[in-house]
């Protein structure tokens, strides 16, 4: 995985356990998700068509976010879809957030 640089893009409390938040480092939207505590950072847009991640249904129980448009759920570990109709995965990015500051890493792998 080709790694960027760290760049800070919030604060925990503005994403608490459950939800999610749509921020942009460069000219990638990016999708930040709280997992009962635990933070993950894939790209925002689905690679099926345009819908934002971020405003899809999080299921933290299996860790997946639901697509908002038709539904296909992604593994925010991997990046993996688990249904379709979505069959590529999108890119997980590096998340940190000691000291209570959201910062990101791109995955910059097969990113234009
Ligand atoms: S846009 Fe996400 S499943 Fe179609």
């Amino acid at each position: 995985m080709r790694v960027a640089s760290w760049v800070e893009v919030g604060r925990v409390e503005q994403v608490p356990p459950g939800h999610a938040a749509r921020v942009e480092v460069g000219d990638v939207a990016l999708a930040i998700f709280n997992v009962d505590g635990e933070f993950f950072c894939i790209d925002d847009t689905c690679t099926h068509a345009e819908a934002s991640l971020s405003d899809g249904d999080l299921d933290t129980a299996r860790c997946l976010i639901e697509c908002p448009l038709h539904g296909s759920a992604f593994d925010l570990r991997t990046g993996e879809p688990r249904s379709l109709p979505a069959v590529e995965p999108v890119h997980v990015h590096h998340i940190d957030t000691s000291d209570g500051v959201i910062r990101v890493a791109l995955n910059t792998e097969g990113l234009a």
